[in-house]
C-alpha cells in the first residue's frame, strides 16, 4: 500500500477506499504526518467516503482534511489590506480572549467545511456560505440538514470581523446595544453566533453534546485542537472559538473598489464613479446606512420593505420593542453582486430590483428609517426619482466591490478535497 501513498500515484484505477485512506495519510498536521498507510487496524469504515442527499452537494469528498504542510498565516491577513488598517471608521474586532491564531482559524476552516457538524452527516456551515457566493447561497431561504427551510435568508460572511458587535466601535455612533450577529443582532458575538446553527433544528439539528462526542472520536480532530489550544480537548467553547477565528478571517481586500480606495478611483469608469457619487452622496444616501470602507451597517434600520411587519419582527423579537419592528442588521454590501436573492427573506432577486426599492418603492412603515422619510414623516417614504442612466450607474458601482481573488482564495476552500 506505501507506494500508493504518494499523492501523484493515487491514480483513477486504485479502488475508491484505498485512495481515500492514501488522502488521509497525506494529511499533513504539526508538520507531522498523521498515522494511517501503515496502520493495520485502522478502521476502514472511517474512511469511507461521507454519503450526502443534499441536492447541492453531489461530489464526493476525502474524509479528512487535507491541509498545507506549512500552516497559513490567518492571524495576518487583516494586516494586509493597508487601505483597511488606516481605516478608522470601521475597526477590525476581535476579542481579546479569542485572537486569531494561525492554528485555531486552520481548526475553524475544518470545522466550517466538515458534515460531521450536522446530525446526519450532511450539512455543513458551508452548505448554506459558500467561498463562490461570497459565503451565502443563492436560495431565498436555505435547505437544512433533513430538506427543511430556514426562517430567513443565508447572511454573506464578508469582512464580518468589521461588525462591532459590542456597540462600542464604529465611527462612535454606536452605542446602542442593539449590534449583533443575525439579522435581527440576536446574537452579541461571533462565538455566540457559531454555535447557534449547529443546534437549530433546521439547518444541523446537533446537541453540543453528541457534537463533541464525535469530534472526540474523530482521529484528524485530535492535532487540531491539540495546537490550537494546547490540548486535544474537544469542548464547544472551543469549537465556537476556531469557528469565529475563520470567519474573522475571511477578510475581500482585492475588489476594482479597493483598488479605486487607494487610486482616487482613477480605475473607475465615469458610471462607476456616478454611482459612487450616487451611493455617497444626496442623490441616493446609501451611504449613510450601509457606511465606511466595509459597506457595513452601524445599527439595524428598517428600509421600508412592507409598510405593516407581520410575520418576521427582526428586531422587536429581541427587544420586545414595537418600535423595533422591521428593524434588520444587513451584510456587508461587499461581493453583493454574488449574493442574491437580497434582504432578509430574500424577497428581490436582482440588484436592479434593490435600487428600485429604494428608488419608488419604499413602503411607509411607522419605523421607517429617517434616512428614507420625506421631510421627516414616517408616512411618506423619500422618493430618490434617479433616471435610468442614474439606476443603472448605480447598480454598476456596486458591481465595483466584486472580489475575484476573495472567492477562490485556498486559505478560505474546502479542505476536504473532492476526489477524482
Ligand atoms: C441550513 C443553512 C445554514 C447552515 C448549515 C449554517 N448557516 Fe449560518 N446562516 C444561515 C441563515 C439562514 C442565517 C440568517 C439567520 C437569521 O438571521 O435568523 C445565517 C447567519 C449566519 C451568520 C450571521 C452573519 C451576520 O452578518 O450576522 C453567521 C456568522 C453564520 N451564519 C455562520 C454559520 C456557521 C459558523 C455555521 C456552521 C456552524 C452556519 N452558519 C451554518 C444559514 C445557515
Ligand atoms: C435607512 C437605512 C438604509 C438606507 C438609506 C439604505 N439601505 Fe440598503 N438596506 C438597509 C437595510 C435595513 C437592509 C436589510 C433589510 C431587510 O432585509 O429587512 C438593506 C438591504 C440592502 C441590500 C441587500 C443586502 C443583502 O445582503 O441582502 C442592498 C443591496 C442595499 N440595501 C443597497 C442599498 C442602496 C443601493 C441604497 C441607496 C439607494 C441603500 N441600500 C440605502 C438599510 C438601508
Amino acid at each position: 500500500m506505501k507506494t500508493f501513498c504518494n499523492l501523484q500515484t493515487v491514480q483513477k484505477n486504485v479502488p475508491f477506499a484505498i485512495r481515500a485512506l492514501c488522502l488521509l495519510a497525506t494529511v499533513t498536521l504539526l508538520g507531522a504526518t498523521v498515522a494511517g498507510c501503515n496502520s493495520t487496524n485502522a478502521p476502514i469504515d472511517a474512511f469511507l467516503p461521507i454519503t450526502t442527499n443534499n441536492s447541492t452537494a453531489t461530489a464526493i469528498e476525502s474524509a479528512a482534511p487535507i491541509l498545507p504542510a506549512t500552516r497559513i498565516a490567518y492571524s495576518t491577513i487583516h494586516l494586509l489590506p493597508a487601505h483597511f488598517v488606516n481605516d478608522n471608521a470601521a475597526r477590525y474586532v476581535a476579542p481579546a480572549d479569542n485572537p486569531v491564531t494561525d492554528a485555531g482559524a486552520t481548526l475553524g476552516r475544518v470545522l466550517f467545511y466538515d458534515k460531521k457538524l450536522s446530525l446526519n452527516n450532511n450539512t455543513a456551515c458551508a452548505t448554506c456560505h459558500k467561498q463562490e457566493l461570497a459565503f451565502t447561497d443563492n436560495k431565498r431561504l436555505s435547505e437544512g440538514f433533513m430538506g427543511g427551510q430556514t426562517r430567513r435568508h443565508s447572511m454573506s460572511l464578508n469582512n464580518i470581523a468589521y461588525i462591532d458587535a459590542d456597540g462600542g466601535g464604529g465611527n462612535g455612533r454606536g452605542g446602542a446595544a442593539t449590534m449583533g450577529f443575525f439579522w435581527d443582532t440576536r446574537a452579541a458575538t461571533l462565538e455566540i453566533q457559531a454555535l447557534a446553527p449547529i443546534q437549530d433544528p433546521t439547518e444541523m439539528g446537533m446537541t453540543l453534546d453528541s457534537l463533541t462526542k464525535r469530534l472526540a472520536q474523530t482521529d484528524y480532530y485530535k492535532p487540531l485542537f491539540a495546537s490550537a489550544f494546547g490540548s486535544a480537548d474537544v469542548t464547544s467553547d472551543r469549537i465556537a472559538k476556531a469557528l469565529a477565528q475563520f470567519m474573522r478571517s475571511l477578510i475581500t481586500y482585492r475588489s476594482k473598489f479597493d483598488i479605486g480606495l487607494q487610486t482616487n478611483f482613477q480605475n473607475f469608469t465615469a458610471q462607476e464613479n456616478r454611482g459612487r457619487a450616487i451611493f455617497n452622496g444626496r442623490d441616493g444616501n446609501c451611504a449613510t446606512c450601509h457606511g465606511t470602507r466595509q459597506l457595513i451597517m452601524e445599527r439595524p434600520e428598517n428600509n421600508g420593505l412592507d409598510a405593516v411587519s407581520t410575520t418576521d419582527l427582526g428586531l422587536a423579537e429581541v427587544t420586545g420593542n414595537q418600535r423595533d419592528a422591521g428593524r434588520f442588521r444587513v451584510p456587508s454590501l461587499r461581493n453583493i453582486e454574488l449574493t442574491a436573492p437580497y434582504m432578509h427573506d430574500g424577497r428581490l432577486l436582482t440588484l436592479e430590483d434593490v435600487v428600485e426599492h429604494y428608488n419608488s418603492r419604499v413602503q411607509p412603515h411607522p419605523n421607517l428609517s429617517n434616512q428614507l422619510r420625506a421631510n421627516n414623516q414616517a408616512n411618506t417614504p423619500r422618493r430618490l426619482n434617479l433616471s435610468t442612466a442614474d439606476k443603472q450607474a448605480l447598480v454598476a458601482f456596486l458591481k465595483t466591490l466584486t472580489d475575484a481573488e476573495f472567492i477562490k482564495d485556498t486559505r478560505f476552500s474546502n479542505p476536504f478535497a473532492v476526489l477524482p
